[in-house]
């Protein structure tokens, strides 16, 4: 999701890669890849994305159509997934399938998982199942969505029709796909339905109903399956001041990190946002301590400096240089700068929680594969680092396998590991879906695979 507003750069000048040995990682590592159900089952038509692409929505003016087929054959990427040697795969459930009219469930959706889920399974590939990843059903978006009264009930309802029927299958629970996001692109930047701009007192508002949803869904899981692990996605991005000698740049970016980075963070952490935001609510102390995993999704970092013209944004100008390595740039804006050292930050960020951690996304709109393979072996390596100064990190998940349908993007960026023509459906490996595999099937990095997958330097775009 590009979050920016600024300048979008034209080459870059790539640090080159320089490990100089071999990159172990734990027995029973998790190596998987990320998607989501409206990114890739297609023929999803009763969800407020469908209602936000019918307004003329989507900036390539694209539409999601098929788009990867999951709805029909998931399992072709399954087998992908199974020959690139994954052991595990993140997907979500789409709740205005399973619920397409208020308290009315629908079995034939759940079958569909279900078969989905053992297909996984007998691939040898662990499936994670996301909740709720930005869809939700129209009837649900009518009542107000999560700031509606009730909506935590709902919700509720929802995952424990899910986990009731797909415990046997799947142990491993997200509850939501990154709030964060979610509140910033419908409330404050306008990129996702409801397509409001400037509300940031609403976005905290969002934020903390989600919470609040979250606590509810976590007990009611582990009610359900005693034995569930759940947790949410977080979405950790890095502000970094344009200047770092100016006040009003340091302070803009340490207020958007207050706003993103943290709050849904500090809610889980202590039950409570910190003042002033903690004006916007009642209490959140039932959300402290619900999660059993952090999941980290992982992508850029983005410069800020302070102006008076940006006063939707609380006057933070937020940009990505030129002179930075970036993937393909959005409709109108770039992106965001590839960051693979931003996956330390949230972990350094995280560990204080004392969970599990799990990259649950990191990627790179990159359709050519021009950085692709130097992003995945830096991520790679910083996992590598962290664990080895004792951070628990159980998995990587890459965003994503086959190129999918990129919200109000459409299929301008494409992030991945195989290309995919969506109208022939037709799929091909990138060099760096090879890559990947290479690094999953030995799990290992080596100073020989860099050498062979990782372009040094300089590549224009
Ligand atoms: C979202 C994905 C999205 C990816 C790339 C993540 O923040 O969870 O749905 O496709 O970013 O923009």
């Amino acid at each position: 999701m590009p979050f920016s507003s600024g300048v979008n750069g034209s080459s870059a000048a790539y640090p080159a890669p320089s490990a100089s040995s071999v990159q172990k990682f734990p027995e029973g590592f998790l190596w998987g890849i990320s998607t989501a159900a409206h990114q890739v089952e297609g023929g999803n038509c009763n969800n407020q994305w469908s209602d936000w692409e019918a307004a003329g929505r989507i900036r390539s003016g694209d539409s999601c159509g098929l788009a990867c087929d999951w709805w029909n054959n998931a399992e072709v990427d399954f087998d992908l997934a199974q020959g690139m040697g994954l052991n595990s795969l993140r997907l979500s459930v789409e709740w205005s399938r399973i619920e397409p009219e208020e308290g009315e469930w629908n079995p034939k959706a759940i079958e569909r998982y279900r078969q989905m889920l053992d297909g996984l399974r007998r691939r040898g590939i662990r499936p994670m199942i996301c909740l709720h990843h930005f869809t939700h059903p129209r009837w649900f978006e009518a009542k107000g969505a999560f700031l509606a009264p009730g909506a935590g009930v709902l919700f509720e309802r929802f995952a424990r029709h899910v986990v009731r029927e797909l415990k046997d299958l799947c142990q491993d629970w997200v509850t939501f796909n990154e709030p964060n996001v979610f509140a910033a692109l419908g409330y404050v930047m306008g990129d996702f339905p409801p397509g409001r701009t400037g509300e940031v007192v609403t976005a905290v508002r969002t934020i903390n109903a989600f919470a609040l949803a979250h606590a509810r869904a976590y007990r009611a899981i582990h009610e359900v399956q005693p034995e569930a692990r759940v947790g949410w996605a977080h979405n950790y991005v890095v502000f970094q001041p344009a200047n770092a000698k100016s006040g009003p740049d340091r302070w803009i970016a340490g207020l958007l990190s207050e706003l993103f980075n943290e709050s849904f963070l500090r809610i889980i952490e202590h039950g409570r946002l910190s003042f002033p935001l903690n004006l916007t609510n009642g209490s959140l102390s039932e959300v402290q301590g619900t999660c059993d995993f952090i999941g980290l999704n992982v992508y850029s970092r983005f410069h800020v400096s302070f102006g008076l013209q940006h006063a939707s944004q609380l006057f933070g100008n937020v940009f990505v240089p030129p002179d930075v390595p970036q993937g393909d740039p959005g409709v109108d804006k770039p992106y965001g700068e590839a960051y693979p050292q931003a996956i330390r930050a949230a972990v350094k960020r995280t560990a204080g929680l004392g969970k599990p951690i799990y990259i649950l996304e990191n990627g790179v709109p990159d359709a050519t594969d021009r950085i692709r393979p130097w992003l995945i072996v830096n991520a790679v390596r910083e996992v590598h680092s962290l664990i080895q100064e004792g951070h628990d990190i159980r998995g990587y998940f890459h965003w994503t396998l086959t190129d999918n349908f990129e919200w109000s993007e459409g299929w301008r960026l494409r992030f991945g590991l195989l290309a995919l023509d969506p109208v022939t459906q037709q799929r091909t490996m990138r060099n760096s879906g090879r890559l990947y595999s290479a690094i999953v099937r030995g799990n290992q990095l080596t100073p020989a695979l860099e050498a062979e997958y990782v372009l040094p330097v300089n590549s224009a775009r």
